[in-house]
């Protein structure tokens, strides 16, 4: 009763608070502000409350004194709820902590939506060392969290930064469809819908469609959504991953390997260095080392030689020899112990896709190239295109694809053709190895694998 006669009334002479986000803190120290956000931590103690607020942007301490302490709300404040401070903004004495060395010190605050106690408390739902099934079920409340808040952060900036250095390269980003009634990486992995009685698909890769822009626009790249009905369900596959993928013209093998180098030296040296994201990655992976031109450079057959030699065996547990698949088991081993970007050149044919340029010097395997990294071995695929009409035609049916499927394809090898090749990157597996996740599944906002589509 007495609690209830505390009303928390804001002092109308002060000065007029200035509306921000938590992010511009530091711009605005001893000035009076209004911040909103979510309770993420919070402690009370002998007439003393500290509020740590979190509005996405950032984080503040807010230490109330006097009635806004002692008042029945702050007693029944939960974590989660949403708030509204007033107050100033102050650097912190020596010897104390709290997010930015600052502090606000309150002189109004309202609860804008309590969040439950008890059962339905915000730490029941989501607690830190819960079957990973659970949390997912919760991944809506676990996205709150410092450390996947932290990787979604970082997502952000990689993302502008390969925007950019697609701007800086003279790239220009198109949108293909999702819904397809092709395929580009093998029938097997290919989810089917109804559309309007027609057999479609979502789409597993937007190469052939960027193939068709070159001559209309040049150079293009896409961020799309990719789909895969994959059968292994590893740590770095997804049913669905975000796909940023690239189509160059009139370029030679060797243009894209250096092109690939450029993208990702350039691309994880901004992000490392970005003022959001450069912390959250020094906090998520303390080691992480920017890789440096040149990659290493190694061919597939010289691969073999090198897992033998260390005897990691194939699949089957035997030694590798040429057309065997390296999977990943084997893949991530060698990446491993090497400790840096590998790019794995020349594939065999017969493992690689039906629209692959075979060498020169060796048709028996493919200008290829997969970009590999320390912890999650591939991050990238991509290779030259067949641009000879007869050939692009012949590989289409060998596939057991139909022709009439794939004319709009087979077309842009007849209507002026032109050596070009690209590549694929896997968003969530760069992340993986930039931030040091054990799985993709905590790269993607709301991961979809084998039984799992929801929330
Ligand atoms: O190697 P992939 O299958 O290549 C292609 O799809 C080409 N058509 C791309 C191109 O040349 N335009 O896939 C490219 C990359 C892989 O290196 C991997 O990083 C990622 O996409 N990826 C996946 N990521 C998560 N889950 C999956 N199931 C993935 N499948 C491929």
């Amino acid at each position: 009763a007495e609690l209830d006669l505390i009303k928390i009334e804001e002092d109308k002479s002060l000065p007029q608070a200035k509306k921000i986000k938590l992010r511009s803190v530091q711009d605005n120290l001893q000035t009076r502000v209004v911040v909103q956000g979510w309770v993420h931590r919070f402690r009370s103690q002998k007439g003393l409350a500290f509020i740590t607020l979190r509005d996405g942007s950032g984080f503040l301490q807010a230490v109330l004194t006097g009635d806004l302490a002692k008042a029945r709300i702050t007693q029944e404040l939960t974590l989660e709820s949403t708030v509204l401070i007033k107050g100033v903004i102050n650097k912190l004495p020596e010897g104390k902590s709290a997010p930015g060395g600052v502090e606000l010190v309150a002189d109004y605050y309202e609860v804008i939506g309590l969040a439950p106690s008890g059962e339905e408390a915000f730490t029941n739902k989501v607690q830190e060392n819960a079957d990973p099934s659970l949390l997912l079920d919760q991944r809506h409340l676990t996205l709150r969290g410092e450390t996947l808040s932290a990787v979604f952060k970082v997502r952000a900036a990689l993302m502008s930064s390969i925007r950019k250095f697609f701007a800086d390269e003279g790239l220009t980003e198109v949108t293909p469809p999702c819904m397809v009634q092709t395929q580009v990486e093998g029938g097997s992995t290919l989810f089917k819908l109804d559309y309007y009685g027609q057999e479609a698909f979502l789409t597993q890769s937007s190469q052939l469609y960027l193939e068709t822009c070159l001559p209309a626009l040049g150079d293009v790249y896409c961020v799309q959504e990719s789909f895969r009905a994959e059968k292994s369900h590893t740590r770095r596959h997804l049913s669905e991953f975000t796909h940023i993928e690239s189509e160059l013209a009139f370029i030679t093998f060797d243009d894209l390997l250096n092109h690939l180098e450029r993208l990702y030296t350039y691309v994880i040296k901004q992000v490392v260095e970005d003022p959001v994201a450069g912390p959250l990655i020094k906090q998520l992976n303390p080691n992480f080392v920017v890789p440096e031109m040149p990659f290493l450079r190694m061919q597939y057959i010289h691969a073999l030689d090198w897992l033998n030699e260390h005897g990691i065996p194939n699949e089957d547990g035997e030694a590798f020899k040429f057309g065997d698949d390296i999977a990943e088991a084997a893949e991530r081993k060698m990446t491993d112990i090497i400790g840096k970007p590998i790019l794995l050149t020349r594939f065999p044919v017969e493992i690689k896709a039906f629209y692959m340029k075979k060498c020169a010097d060796d048709p028996r395997v493919t200008e290829s190239v997969d970009v590999l990294m320390p912890n999650v071995g591939e991050i990238t695929g991509g290779s030259m295109r067949i641009d000879n009409h007869d050939e692009l035609v012949a590989a289409i049916k060998k596939e057991g694809l139909d022709l009439k499927d794939y004319y709009w394809l087979a077309d842009q090898s007849k209507y002026g053709s032109s050596p070009h090749g690209g590549y694929g990157l896997g968003t969530e597996r760069i992340l993986a190895w930039l931030c040091d996740r054990f799985t993709v599944r905590d790269c993607s906002l709301y991961p979809r694998f084998t039984g799992r589509c929801k929330p």
